[in-house]
């Protein structure tokens, strides 16, 4: 047993979906005490009501804001290569659909992926995994989508499970084979998706659970709704729920599609519109948003105070990946979220926990201070989420508790 003691304010996020109000009404408790048994979240309440066991131990929060442990939804954190060229030639007026078009984009990122051994890219992905971590993320959802070829998804895939293996950050592998048509099939995207929808190989990723969700690019630069139905009826049949890159850079009835096919995220969203957001209205899909992308590649952001007002439970994740979002730090994104999509500091703190956690899922273990959740926390040096946001260039975060363990060392920290 451990307790934490001296909190400044624990954030007491419910699980996950939380949509609409509700997600800015979330019970905040001031100073604060909680109690952990193992991995779980046993006790929470005021410290003057709460009497710990004999000899058990102690940390102390030392007055900082207690939340839970975040949850980046939506990543492509494994990748070789770099695309600084590209954030050039954005600056010199190009968008990233011209690019993509020209043949760069994904594609580049792909030729590296390619060239790259299953170790390098865990080699490559790890030190990002520990720089999240000490920013507070505790579960991370990554996407395979720069292989394209069966051998090289699987390389992804595998270079996932050994992450997972190596580092204390949970893992959520996404079988995005959907990204973009690779050069080989030119003109043939249809070929192309048979070959990386091939029975035997959607049934070894079910059979050696190497990826929970089945995700395309639903896009007039990768895949057609179509297409991505196909996909996504395919995947379904072997356990593979569908999660979709929707409304990001055109409107094409992607968000549509993903309430037609049950998928358990929509994300992005910046060009969604009104008969979109009626579809998701209507079934359990999280809208997950990206402001991160929308910054970094200098485009509008995705409406997210229409989504809240209409009850909807938006999620945020950072989309790391080398293209459209070099951004590593969930917390700097969720600043994003405030100045660019003016969310509150608390309705980003819902969306990158509890409902980061719906997106994939695992909403009835992680994401929520509640009795009987996993422990995964973040202490900060700072006693309100306000504060936390408002200081976007700093790391804030003292401490991170994975299934109730500290996981960061203080003077690494200082
Ligand atoms: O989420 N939109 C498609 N996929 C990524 C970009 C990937 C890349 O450019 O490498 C995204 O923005
Ligand atoms: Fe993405």
């Amino acid at each position: 047993m451990l307790t934490i003691r001296n909190i400044g304010e624990l954030v007491v996020v419910p699980p996950g979906p939380v949509g609409g109000r509700a997600m800015r009404e979330v019970g905040r408790i001031r100073a604060a005490a909680m109690l952990l048994d193992g991995d779980t979240i046993r006790w929470f309440g005021p410290e003057r009501d709460f009497s710990a066991p004999p000899g058990c131990a102690e940390f102390d929060a030392r007055g900082g804001c207690v939340l839970p442990g975040l949850v980046d939804c939506h990543t492509h954190t494994v990748f070789a290569g770099t695309r600084e060229g590209e954030f050039v030639q954005r600056i010199e007026g190009r968008s990233y659909a011209e690019i993509a078009r020209a043949g760069g984009g994904i594609r580049v990122t792909v030729d590296a992926v390619r060239r790259a051994s299953r170790e390098e890219l865990v080699e490559l992905a790890r030190p990002r995994l520990d720089r999240m971590l000490r920013n507070g993320v505790t579960t991370v959802e990554i996407k395979s989508g720069y292989g394209l070829t069966i051998a090289d998804e699987l390389k992804m895939l595998e270079a996932i499970r050994r992450l997972a293996e190596l580092q204390p950050i949970e893992l959520a592998a996404t079988y995005l084979a959907a990204h973009t048509v690779p050069r080989e099939f030119d003109g043939r995207p249809d070929d192309y998706l048979d070959t990386v929808l091939a029975d035997d190989f959607l049934a070894r990723l079910r059979d050696e659970r190497l990826a929970e969700f089945c995700d395309a690019f639903c896009e007039q630069t990768a895949f057609s709704v179509e297409q991505s139905r196909r996909a996504f009826l395919k995947a379904k049949e072997f356990g593979l729920r569908p999660k979709i890159h929707a409304d990001q850079i055109s409107q094409m009835g992607a968000s549509r599609l993903a309430a037609e096919t049950g998928a358990i995220s929509a994300d992005h969203l910046e060009k969604i519109d009104s008969e979109g957001i009626d579809a998701l209205r209507g079934v359990a899909c999280i809208p997950v948003l990206l402001p991160g992308c929308s910054f970094f590649l200098g485009v509008e952001q995705a409406p997210a105070r229409t989504l809240i007002d209409a009850g909807l439970p938006v999620a945020v994740a950072t989309d790391f990946n080398p293209g459209s979002s070099m951004i590593e730090s969930l917390s700097l994104v969720m600043h994003i979220a405030c100045t660019q999509m003016r969310m509150t500091p608390i309705e980003a703190v819902v969306a990158a926990t509890a409902n980061a956690a719906a997106a994939i899922g695992r909403q009835s273990k992680i994401g929520a201070i509640h009795v009987g959740s996993q422990a995964d926390l973040v202490v900060l040096d700072v006693p309100t989420p306000e504060r936390w946001l408002y200081e976007p260039g700093r790391n804030c975060v003292r401490a991170v508790f994975k299934k109730g363990s500290n996981m960061i060392v203080e003077s690494e920290t200082a």
